[in-house]
């Protein structure tokens, strides 16, 4: 038997998308911060506020310097940027830059506290390839909760390969940001979220039977009649999604987690976890309006799976409508940026990272009492303890196994290139740099380590469904 809430979760997507089908919400674009327009310093304020996630039904919501999620940071390589932190929330709370490779203690991890009231300047110096980055809270044991409120920003990484490569990159036109999440919402639209969650929402990671993209519910774009990018960020606490359009369209994939592909890949369907980011390129020259569809979560492992009906069930999440434009980009790239190779000859270690969802033995105490603690290696995530420790330059294999479901495996502070994935090489759109694989049995990273971390400030590596993270399903490195 599955969890009700998840079973749930699915029949409501479906009726509300039989009940309406309408998508007449405006996409939201976040508003763009140029850092090196405003010399360098980056403002954030952390916030609670109102948003209707539903059309005239506003709640309370956290965001970046706004009601909810967060600005789009541009950064160029090259950069030094100063971001001050405002922390208004009553809570405490922290800012990781996830994907930006910067050292351990600018990194916003767990040690890197934001007390309520409190301020905090990291300067962080860009020395990465163009991606699509994003930041969100990482508070030990309240990151899930912090994210579902709607902490959820963008990063642009920027190393001026865009323009030479013909790229559309228009922001807001032909460059749009795409966050997908899933929420539940009670009838007057408040967000239905338990910070003490039971035993079987810990395993499975929140899961809400409500779509939303930018934080509204069935949203519209208007794109022009050209190729459109799209930067897909998966902000979902646990769930998996897959992609498609409603007309079967090809479309191509440029871009995963830590920069582009030697080649755009053309799919008709994509998967992406939570944390993934994928840009892709979509052709929208034939002025036809399409749907953005996602399919179920088909990777639940022992925990139960959707019943055969509903496993072929797609629900539309939003709705793109052409409109006449000139003079935006009509061709594919042919090649993109070849990828710094990685030999996997010069790895200087090979360890095991086993990801277990049964409860493992660890407890961790909340006001609901003893929860149980999910782990790595047989051990629960603690902030004193390190984990492993690493050299600065070096290459090492790391063997991720998950036990029980697939687990979203990220690591802080590096990239990574799979070297296989279930046995088996990755698909063209997971072979550049990474920071983010869904591992549904067993992969093999090869990890570069260039950045460096102290034990007071570890780099954490974990499972990216939030509450398996807050659960204990994290491990520290350092790196020097
Ligand atoms: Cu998205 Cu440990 O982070
Ligand atoms: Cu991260
Ligand atoms: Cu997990």
């Amino acid at each position: 038997m599955v969890s009700g809430g998840l079973v749930g979760g699915l029949i409501g997507a479906r009726v509300a998308q039989s009940e309406s089908v309408r998508f007449n919400t405006r996409l939201p674009i976040p508003p763009l911060i140029d850092a090196a327009k405003q010399g360098g310093a980056v403002k954030l304020k952390v916030t609670s506020g109102r948003h209707a996630f539903l059309k005239g039904k506003p709640t309370r919501s956290y965001g970046y310097s706004g009601p909810v999620l967060g600005p789009v940071v541009r950064m160029r390589r090259g950069d030094e940027v100063e971001i001050t932190v405002e922390n208004t929330l009553d809570s405490d709370t922290t800012v990781h830059w996830h994907g930006l490779l910067v050292p351990g203690y600018v990194d916003g991890g767990p040690h890197q506290i934001i007390k309520s009231g409190g301020t905090w300047r990291p300067r962080l110096k860009i020395e990465q390839p163009a991606s699509t980055a994003w930041f969100h809270p990482h508070l030990h044991h309240d990151s899930a909760r912090q994210v579902y409120m709607g902490l959820t920003g963008l990063i642009i990484v920027d190393d001026g390969s865009d323009a030479g490569l013909g790229l559309p990159r228009t922001y807001g036109i032909d460059d749009l940001p795409i966050i997908i999440q899933d929420r539940s919402f009670d009838t007057d639209g408040s967000l239905l979220y338990d910070p003490d969650p039971d035993p079987q929402t810990i395993q499975y990671g929140s899961r809400g039977d409500t779509i939303i993209v930018n934080g509204v519910v069935r949203p519209v774009a208007q794109v022009p009649c050209s190729l459109v990018r799209l930067r897909i960020v998966n902000a979902a606490n646990a769930q998996n999604f897959d992609l498609r359009f409603s007309d079967r369209r090809e479309f191509r994939v440029i871009a995963s987690d830590a920069g582009f592909l030697s080649a755009p890949v053309s799919v008709n369907q994509l998967r992406i976890s939570p944390a993934e980011r994928f840009e892709i390129l979509v052709d929208f020259g034939n002025r036809k309006p399409v749907m953005l569809e996602t399919g179920p979560d088909t990777v639940m492992g022992i925990f139960g799976a959707v019943s055969p009906d509903d496993a072929t069930e797609f629900v539309s999440i939003m709705r793109f409508e052409p409109t006449a434009t000139a003079g935006l980009v009509k061709h594919f790239p042919g090649r993109l940026v070849e990828p710094a190779a990685a030999d996997a000859d010069r790895a200087v270690h090979r360890r095991q990272f086993v990801l277990d969802s049964g409860i493992c033995g660890g407890k961790r105490p909340t006001e609901a009492g003893m929860l149980p603690g999910l782990c790595i290696n047989g051990k629960t995530h603690d902030l004193a303890r390190i984990d492993v420790e690493t050299r600065l330059g070096t290459l090492e294999v790391w063997e991720i196994v998950s036990i029980g479901m697939a687990h979203p495996f990220h690591v802080h502070g590096a990239s990574f290139r799979i070297l296989s994935l279930d046995g088996a090489p990755p698909p063209a759109h997971l072979a550049g740099w990474k920071d983010v694989v869904l591992v549904e049995d067993k992969a093999e990273l090869l990890v570069a380590f260039n950045h460096p971390a102290t034990k007071e400030h570890p780099f954490m590596y974990h499972c990216h469904i939030l509450e398996h993270a807050d659960a204990g399903m994290m491990g520290q490195y350092v790196c020097a």
